[in-house]
């Protein structure tokens, strides 16, 4: 599998794994603040920012293969795991199969139930829009869904990079995600075995994954730190920066 990433700086290693349809660009704030103090990957899924598209079976799994294979390349036995959202579904899959190899797990407004009937319905239809239509449909449909009302009312900078970042996804790489969530497996079962520390992380406006849902997850794992940030929607590192970073500064131990 081919996989553009990038890994900054130096310390306990941390990974994180972007939302849909996003990229690791995303992350570029965690990049300038932990990598003075960790080691920090980021990388892109087949499909999207500089990872060319995949050929393999479409699924949470095969982001999980592709997690799997950067850590052996880069000789990571264990990381510190940040999934948001798409990437909470990866880390979710990744712990099922490797548990052994995430030191602390943090969740970021994503959920660990299935799609419903009706949601996997609107995946296959987006699905067969991006192949006719490319990513230009997304950024009219995704944008305000991503975002909270505070940055899409205040962040017109923002909401320009998100746009941005959709619409440089490959629409096939768009639509193989999709049909990857749509099938993935409910991970509800795992939640009560998590035993290594977990951070939960919320925004406050959040609309595709509402807090309280999230609050549910976090009371399902042993010991789990549950966090909301106020004025952030379904992005909370990018629309809140320093309050995401400083949970997550509080939350790994530092070196
Ligand atoms: C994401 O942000 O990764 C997506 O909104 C996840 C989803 O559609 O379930």
């Amino acid at each position: 599998m081919n996989i553009s990433y990038r890994s900054e700086g130096s310390g306990e290693p941390i990974v994180f794994l972007h939302a849909f349809p996003l990229n690791r660009s995303m992350w570029e704030g965690q990049v300038a603040e932990f990598s003075a103090t960790h080691r920090v990957m980021t990388f892109d899924w087949p499909g999207f920012g500089e990872s060319p598209l995949d050929e393999g079976e479409p699924g949470m799994d095969r982001f999980a293969d592709c997690l799997v294979g950067l850590l052996d390349h880069l000789g990571l036995d264990r990381v510190h795991l940040c999934g948001l959202s798409m990437g909470g579904y990866a880390a979710l899959a990744f712990y099922r199969r490797w548990p052994e190899r995430i030191a602390s797990l943090i969740l970021c407004d994503t959920r660990a139930t299935a799609d419903t009937e009706e949601a996997r319905k609107g995946r296959y239809e987006t699905a067969a829009l991006a192949r006719r239509e490319g990513a230009a449909p997304l950024v009219e449909s995704m944008t305000p869904r991503l975002l909270g009302a505070t940055s899409l009312a205040e962040r017109p900078d923002l909401v320009g990079r998100v746009k941005e970042m959709i619409l440089s996804s490959h629409p096939e790489g768009i639509a193989r995600a999709l049909i990857g969530m749509a099938e993935r497996p409910d991970s509800t079962d795992l939640l009560a075995g998590i035993e290594i520390p977990t951070l939960i992380v919320a925004g406050n406006e959040d609309k595709l994954t509402p807090p309280e849902e999230m609050r549910t997850m976090a009371d399902a794992i042993p010991g789990a730190t549950f966090l909301i940030i106020d004025r952030a929607g379904h992005l909370p590192n990018l629309e809140q920066p320093s309050l995401f970073n400083q949970a997550l500064r509080e939350f790994l131990p530092s070196r």
